[in-house]
């Protein structure tokens, strides 16, 4: 009888354990090779000192028409919010760890949801989304569950995605800027996001127009 209780009260643990988990980690999608992106392997390691990106920081607002590869690409997104250890933290810290915060790629050839478990695009919409966003040959969406979290921690954990992406652009060549200013309620139906889910920045990314500092 003891053992019952103790076998029942070990499965109720576990299968909460289980939903919490679920709750963090989108499920994996199936990957469609001709429409997703794997993004290849990123490169973690070597680049620009620390020091010296935090004195190129900066916004930028207008860019040239080049596309990023996927190579620029995957190197961003997991410098954004990549996986960087083996518990499946990430690059940027989520408060009470409940990584509430999705990216959207707004890129010319359509719209990709990053899963970054697996470190691919996967695609949504093959449409060009830019009118609603703006020119940039990449735009990243920052989305949180706000059934999950509240929006002042959701606003935080996204900064600090903006910040991780602010510093990749400075030792990469690139420009972005950090976007408060959208059309989050015209993007939010685009996207047809799920219940509780709500785009609240964005951040445009691309080859600077100017070399100004
Ligand atoms: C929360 C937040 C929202 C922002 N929203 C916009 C925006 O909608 N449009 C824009 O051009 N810049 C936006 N910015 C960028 C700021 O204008 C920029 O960081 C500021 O002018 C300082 O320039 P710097 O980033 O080069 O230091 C935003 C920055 C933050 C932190």
């Amino acid at each position: 009888m003891k053992k019952n209780i103790i076998i029942a009260l070990t499965s109720m643990l576990l299968f909460a354990g289980g939903a919490f988990a679920a709750q963090k980690s989108a499920p994996e999608p199936e990957f469609i090779p001709t429409i997703d992106i794997q993004l290849p392997e990123p490169q973690t390691s070597g680049g620009m000192p620390l020091m010296d990106a935090l004195k190129n920081r900066k916004t930028d607002r207008s860019f040239t028409s080049q596309e990023l590869d996927e190579q620029t690409i995957s190197n961003l997104l997991w410098a954004a919010y990549g996986i960087n250890r083996p518990d499946g933290k990430h690059t940027a810290p989520s408060a009470m760890n409940l990584q509430e915060v999705v990216i959207y790629a707004i890129l010319p050839k359509g719209v990709y949801y990053y899963y970054p478990q697996k470190h691919f695009l996967k695609r949504i919409m093959k449409e060009d989304m830019r009118p609603l966003v703006g020119n940039a040959p990449l735009t990243l969406l920052y989305a949180a569950n706000l059934t999950q979290q509240s929006k002042i921690n959701a606003a935080c954990d996204i900064g600090f995605i903006g910040q991780n992406v602010y510093l990749f652009a400075a030792a990469n060549g690139l420009g972005t800027v950090f976007r408060g200013s959208l059309n989050t309620a015209a993007i939010d139906q685009k996207l047809e996001l799920r219940l509780g889910q709500e785009v609240l920045y964005g951040q445009s990314v691309g080859y600077p127009a100017s070399k100004k500092r």
